[in-house]
């Protein structure tokens, strides 16, 4: 018998509510040719009783997934990259403008967001583990130091250059087990009047749209407004501004101040009456998510099995990291869609993990369009589709799973 599992934050009771078996990393593309095996491990989600952060119950070691060839490219998508422009701008016109101000970002990885900040001739620096990403933003010029932010990294930054205005990070604080060691860097680090700002996926979306790819490996937190303001007291800082974000299928952008510094605004107390009004947190919610997980999986199953029966060609679009656990949980491999087309060279030539479809160039789709495409970057939708018209026009059918399965 093992002990019963402890919240990563708080140290409460957790409550699993949905395990998708074993899993391997979601981008860890496999080589054809084979070489090193692959690595699986328990995928399994947990609602803690006491502070209702929702976390993965194992946690993979952050060398394996945060690797030297790490696929991901944030500025493969022209949407993303206007809202990262949007967002330096923003900190530009606001806590920026002193002629001295100081922004540190993590997870900057090709430097989507930074980018803009240099242009601006503004004192920043970026925190990006893996080397191939953080060599590309490098070579914008932008400056990154690599390596993980923790309370090391973080004091030696403070020492060397002095307190930063802003601590920012996109779809990175979510992906950090240790969070404890994250609050004491920026304590280290942020200056008495800074903010630390992250967006991250949004529970309450996932829940609504059944989104359940969200959850793989990197993804080890489900914020909600009310687990974010725990946690932020929890390290001796305070919640004081929430947004709700579009992109990436409904996120929320955190602004977490030093206990007292700022006046928190009525966003977070709207948001965190609606979240109660929502039930997001309560057993019958999480009950409910489990079983239009299967729904959702039993549906396209359906859908891709009659395609094969009556003979259509079925592709998919966007080698994403949520569809590792997509085809992996529902079981979906080459018999079912034949590959995988993705504008990421990393990716191209290579097997999706687990589920061991080829990935193949966006070119190479359009040059004999299939019958159906699977829409796996569903969070991409209206940029894909736009560029991708000649599909639909030559007859092509989009099969969508979020909210629900659709041919469309
Ligand atoms: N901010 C970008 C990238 C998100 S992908 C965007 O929103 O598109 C997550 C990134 O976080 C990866 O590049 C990964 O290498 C990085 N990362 C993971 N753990 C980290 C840590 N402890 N410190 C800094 N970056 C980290
Ligand atoms: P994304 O959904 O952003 O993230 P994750 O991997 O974390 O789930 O991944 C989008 C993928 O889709 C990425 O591999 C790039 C690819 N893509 C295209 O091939 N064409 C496009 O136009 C866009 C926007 C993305
Ligand atoms: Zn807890």
């Amino acid at each position: 018998m093992s002990a019963t599992p402890e919240c990563r934050i708080c140290g409460g009771a957790l409550h699993e509510f949905f395990d998708f078996g074993r899993q391997p990393l979601a981008d860890a593309f496999v080589d054809p040719e084979g070489g090193t095996e692959e690595f699986f491990h328990r995928l399994a989600v947990a609602m803690c009783d006491a502070c209702t952060m929702v976390q993965l119950l194992e946690d993979v070691p952050r060398e394996r997934m945060f690797r030297t060839d790490y696929p991901y490219l944030s500025s493969g998508s022209t949407v993303m990259q206007e809202h990262f422009r949007a967002t330096a701008r923003h900190f530009l016109d606001t806590e920026l403008r002193g002629p001295d101000a100081f922004l540190v970002e993590f997870g900057s990885n090709d430097g989507i967001m930074l980018d803009t900040v240099h242009r601006a001739g503004r004192r920043h620096l970026g925190v990006e583990p893996c080397a191939g990403v953080a060599e590309a933003a490098a070579a914008k010029g932008i400056r990154v130091r690599n390596a993980f932010f923790e309370e090391s990294t973080a004091a030696e930054i403070a020492a060397a250059e002095g307190p930063a205005q802003v601590v920012y990070a996109a779809n990175t604080f979510s992906h950090i087990s240790y969070v404890d060691s994250v609050f004491r860097g920026v304590d280290a680090l942020l200056a008495p009047e800074g903010v630390f700002v992250f967006e991250d996926p949004y529970l309450a979306d996932i829940f609504e749209r059944t989104s359940f790819d969200q959850i793989y490996d990197e993804h080890f937190y489900f914020f909600t407004v009310r687990s974010v303001q725990a946690m932020a007291a929890h390290y001796g800082f305070e919640l004081v501004d929430v947004e709700h974000l579009d992109v990436h299928g409904g996120e929320i952008r955190y602004t977490v101040a030093r206990r007292g510094a700022r006046t928190p605004t009525p966003a977070v107390g709207l948001f965190l009456e609606r979240e109660k009004a929502a039930r997001i947190t309560e057993r019958d919610t999480l009950e409910r998510f489990g079983a239009a997980v299967d729904k959702v999986r039993d549906d396209l199953r359906a859908v891709l099995e009659r395609c094969r029966a009556e003979g259509a060609t079925v592709a998919a679009y966007g080698a994403t990291a949520k569809s590792a656990t997509l085809t992996n949980y529902c079981g979906i491999g080459p018999e079912l869609v034949a590959y995988i087309a993705d504008s990421t060279p990393a990716k191209q030539g290579r097997l999706s993990p687990g589920s061991h479809i080829p990935v193949r160039s966006p070119e190479e789709f359009a040059a004999a369009y299939p019958d159906y495409a699977v829409l796996f970057a569903w969070n991409h939708a209206e940029e894909i589709m736009a560029k991708e018209e000649g599909f639909r026009r030559a007859g092509g059918r989009w099969i969508v799973y979020v909210p629900e399965v659709r041919i469309v």
